[in-house]
């Protein structure tokens, strides 16, 4: 039997896009799904579809950025289903666009969605983690919280902090002696959702499907790996980002089309 089987799984921003369909392929194998988003039709729809499976799913509206609301959420979660045992920090957001031309508001609501949204959603629901038989924090990050990401400054740097709060939060938990407990951190190039709609994909690398990569998420929770870096690349770009001479990097960067590769980002609509 998988070891996934009756898992209790929360995946944030599940109404659509990879958090949907990761939500999909953990119900697949067997566990129990608690989805949450800010769009509470989609969320609907896709509760709908996942009971059709006869999947057990609740789902709750919840933003990220409002600790009340989750502190509200964990307690109707603990009521109706219990404890989770996975928590996947998937809600994120992007405003494309040269640095000066996106609004304050809009690169702030980058930070409060992409990093303190999975920091507050980690600090209400750890506690689950620690205390179960075995707990999983999946974070999915991105390629880009390696790099430099010209018109997308807000939206690297935002990745760039969700990777070094896993990784402290990894490092904290094994000090501490809760084996138990694993953490995954999930690093891939563009996706083919619609949020980096218009861009175009660095050399060598084409859009991911959503579905690859939830594979890819499963499978990492099962096989308790630390790292999912998607294409083949980006499992090179850290050693290469931090080996190589800054001008070398930076003319590979330019060579493999990484930093024009937003320039005409469009995305899809941000609730
Ligand atoms: N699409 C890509 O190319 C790509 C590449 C690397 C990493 N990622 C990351 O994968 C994750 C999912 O991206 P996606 O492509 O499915 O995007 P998406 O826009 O299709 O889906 C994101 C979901 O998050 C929800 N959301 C937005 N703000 C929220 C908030 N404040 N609280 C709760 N939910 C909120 C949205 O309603 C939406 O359902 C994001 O963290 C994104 O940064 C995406």
């Amino acid at each position: 039997m998988s070891r996934l089987k009756l898992k209790r799984v929360l995946v944030t921003g599940a109404a659509r896009g990879v958090g949907k369909v990761i939500a999909e392929r953990f119900a697949a194998a067997g566990c129990e799904l608690v989805i949450t988003d800010i769009q509470e039709e989609l969320l609907a729809e896709t509760r709908a579809e996942l009971e059709a499976t006869g999947t057990r799913c609740n789902a709750y509206v919840l933003d990220v950025t409002d600790v009340d609301r989750i502190a509200q959420v964990k307690e109707e979660i603990h009521r109706d289903m219990g404890k989770i045992d996975i928590l996947i920090n998937n809600a994120g957001v992007v405003f494309g666009g040269p640095f000066l031309d996106v609004s304050m508001a809009q690169h702030q609501l980058t930070y409060r969605v992409n990093t303190e949204g999975p920091m507050a959603m980690t600090h209400a629901f750890l506690p689950d983690l620690i205390d179960g038989g075995h707990g999983h924090l999946v974070f999915i990050a991105s390629a880009s919280g390696f790099v430099g990401l010209p018109n997308g400054a807000s939206y690297a740097s935002s990745k760039w902090a969700v990777i070094g709060f896993a990784e402290s939060i990894r490092a904290e938990l094994k000090h501490q002696g809760h084996k138990q407990v694993d953490v995954t951190t999930v690093c891939p190039t563009y996706i083919n959702t619609g949020m980096f709609e218009g861009v175009e994909p660095p050399k060598t690398t084409a859009f991911l499907e959503p579905g690859f990569i939830a594979d890819k998420v499963v499978q990492a929770v099962e096989k308790r790996q630390v790292w999912v870096l998607e294409p083949w690349i980006v499992k090179l770009t850290p050693f290469l980002k931090h080996c190589l001479p800054t001008p070398v990097s930076d003319f590979l960067s330019e060579a493999f089309g990484a930093n024009r590769s937003m320039d005409h980002w469009s995305g899809h609509e941000t609730h």
